[in-house]
């Protein structure tokens, strides 16, 4: 009940702004009153508004407009006019459900990769690393039965599976780490940068002042995207230096990641799976994402994500 009234007085409120919009255009023909056209498609658009919708809206608006400038308005033929612009613009209306059919699919699909990645993680952590345990005694115990001479292959044999323990520890943590759903982005993408930091000998720096936990989503869109810009700046950019940084940007949450490496020119050569998969998360949870970057200028990408509040 409530919502749907709010929704009524939004509908009704972005009417009002268009009609204005319209009818300082129609008399004054001010560029300003494009940019105020521009903003009112973009709010009707994340309002849902069909096109059709759209058309009677304005068609009604244009009435008003000319109604007070006392121009004589033929409402047969207006009508007609409409009745043809909302039959041209059909096919862009079915262009935008099947966008937002994809982004809903992608979603979805993205959701059920965490929960493969959560479990797989888990599996991995707990119920190896339980197997790994018992190992452990086994060999201890095996160790003890021993002569002497042979105790230097059992501490070969220990030190081999510590290792195999602490590389599922770390394939585990890199697949799904807890601290993300336990305690937020921020210490798990400080955890990432520590851990990149050690492993590519890049100076990673972390800066935020935003409190807070977004969506499960968009903390895993944030997530994902850190740690994809972080393998590639690792990987790829013979960078020394790596900072991101989160700030509020009005209703969006902003991140940027920069690094100081050899930069590359987007959009040509190998198109990498890892900006796709940046790209696809941003615009599966209302976001943006945008890469700058250029031979020899290092790299920026800024992800935008909505704060939903
Ligand atoms: N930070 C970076 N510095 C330099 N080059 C980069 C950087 N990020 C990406 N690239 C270039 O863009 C390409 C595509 O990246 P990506 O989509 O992540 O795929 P992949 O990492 O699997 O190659 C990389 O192969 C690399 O050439
Ligand atoms: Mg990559």
């Amino acid at each position: 009940m409530g919502a749907s009234r709010s929704m009524t007085e939004a509908t009704v409120g972005l009417e009002q702004q268009l009609e204005q919009a319209l009818g300082s255009w129609v008399e004054h023909s001010d560029e300003a009153d494009l940019d105020r056209a521009h903003d009112i498609g973009r709010t009707a658009l994340a309002q849902d508004w069909s096109i059709p919708h759209l058309v009677a809206i304005h068609g009604r608006a244009l009435r008003a407009v000319l109604g007070r400038m006392g121009v004589p308005i033929d409402d047969e033929h207006l009508r007609r006019g409409e009745a043809f612009l909302a039959g041209a613009l059909s096919c862009y209306e079915m262009t935008h459900r099947g966008y937002r059919d994809a982004i809903a699919a992608s979603r979805q699909l993205n959701d059920a990769l965490e929960q493969a990645a959560r479990r797989i993680a888990r599996a991995l952590h707990d119920e190896a690393g339980q197997v790994l345990v018992s190992v452990h005694l086994a060999v201890a115990n095996f160790g003890r039965a021993l002569l002497p001479e042979h105790q230097a292959g059992i501490s070969e044999i220990q030190g081999l599976l510590a290792q195999v323990e602490q590389q599922l520890r770390r394939l585990s943590h890199e697949l799904r780490p807890t601290v993300l759903d336990d305690l937020g982005w921020l210490p798990a993408i400080q955890f990432l940068a520590e851990g990149v930091s050690q492993r590519a000998q890049i100076e990673v720096h972390v800066r935020s002042d935003v409190g807070g936990r977004p969506s499960p989503q968009v903390e895993t869109a944030l997530y994902r995207t850190v740690q994809e810009a972080l393998t590639n700046a690792a990987r790829h950019s013979q960078a020394s230096r790596v900072d991101i940084e989160v700030e509020r940007d009005g209703g969006m949450l902003r991140c940027l990641i920069s690094d100081d490496g050899v930069g590359f020119e987007p959009g040509t050569g190998r198109a990498g799976l890892g900006l796709l998969g940046m790209r696809e998360r941003a615009d599966a949870v209302g976001g943006r994402l945008s890469v700058v970057s250029q031979p020899g200028t290092g790299t920026r990408i800024t992800l935008w994500l909505p704060l939903g509040e």
